[in-house]
């Protein structure tokens, strides 16, 4: 399972009236549409969609659309939003046992309903995926959403791009639960390239074991696969950042 934030170097992933047109460069965004021609689904917050009418199709690179599942509590996703209308791709619009869904919504899209009020649990939200045989995920965002599936332990690769602008207030990017002593802090496998005038660093977070395999705030012990996440071609204008330039 794979996840995604684009957000400033003081931790901001929009501006405080929501404003996220662009945190990042070019470079990273044509990685994030790689990402999504890897997976099968793509899932966000309805609040992302409300602010962006993102249509969460691959665009920038060639790849099949994934299908594209908007998570939804409390029916704020508005029905003239691109996943709703656009016919791109297929859509599967979750929502919370209260949400009022209009008639006549488009072929595309196809409406779960959730059977409790609040959070929807990650664990539970990718069991409904796999029922439907989509089992290589994305999530995209926004701050919570993302921020949530990794406190659940639920995210194998966290790609977490670094834009260098000074947001200053905004919506926060990923937040995870402190520790009082910095040696408890989630130090997770990691490696890093630069995109343009951004830094993207990809976080081992889980191997891809079964729940139950992972060992509390830390990686899993047995080694990370290789076969998920985004590996940068030779003739892509990707490289990884030398830590250690002057080998001091
Ligand atoms: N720079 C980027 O990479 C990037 C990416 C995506 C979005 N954005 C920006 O981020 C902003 C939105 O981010 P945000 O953090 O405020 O909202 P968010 O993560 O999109 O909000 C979470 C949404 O998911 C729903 N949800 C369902 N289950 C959840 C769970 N277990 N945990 C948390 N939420 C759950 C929430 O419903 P309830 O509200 O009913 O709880 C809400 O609609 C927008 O301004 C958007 O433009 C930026």
């Amino acid at each position: 399972m794979l996840a995604q934030l684009g957000q400033s170097i003081d931790g901001f992933i929009a501006s405080r009236t929501g404003d996220a047109e662009y945190v990042t460069g070019d470079a990273d965004r044509e990685h994030l549409h790689r990402l999504r021609a890897l997976v099968d689904a793509v899932v966000v917050g309805a609040a992302t969609v409300a602010a962006d009418d993102a249509r969460l199709t691959v665009r920038a690179v060639p790849g099949d659309n994934p299908v594209r599942v908007v998570l939804d509590p409390r029916g704020v996703l508005p029905q003239d939003t691109a996943t709703l209308t656009d016919g791109a791709a297929a859509t599967l619009w979750v929502v919370g046992p209260e949400v009022e869904v209009p008639d006549g919504l488009a072929d595309h899209v196809e409406v779960v309903r959730w059977e409790d009020d609040g959070p929807m649990a990650p664990h539970q939200v990718l069991d409904l995926l796999a029922a439907r045989g989509l089992t290589r995920v994305l999530v995209e965002g926004g701050g919570r959403l993302v921020s949530a599936f990794v406190e659940a332990g639920a995210v194998d690769r966290l790609f977490l791009t670094t834009a260098p602008v000074l947001i200053g207030d905004g919506v926060p990017g990923l937040r995870v639960g402190g520790t009082d002593r910095l040696a408890d802090a989630l130090r997770p496998a990691a490696r890093r390239w630069v995109l343009g005038e951004d830094v993207v660093t990809e976080f081992v977070l889980r191997d891809g074991a079964p729940e139950g395999g992972a060992t509390g705030r830390g990686v899993t012990s047995r080694p990370p696969l290789r076969s998920v996440g985004h590996v940068p071609a030779e003739d892509e204008q990707v490289h990884v950042v030398d830590p250690d330039p002057q080998g001091a």
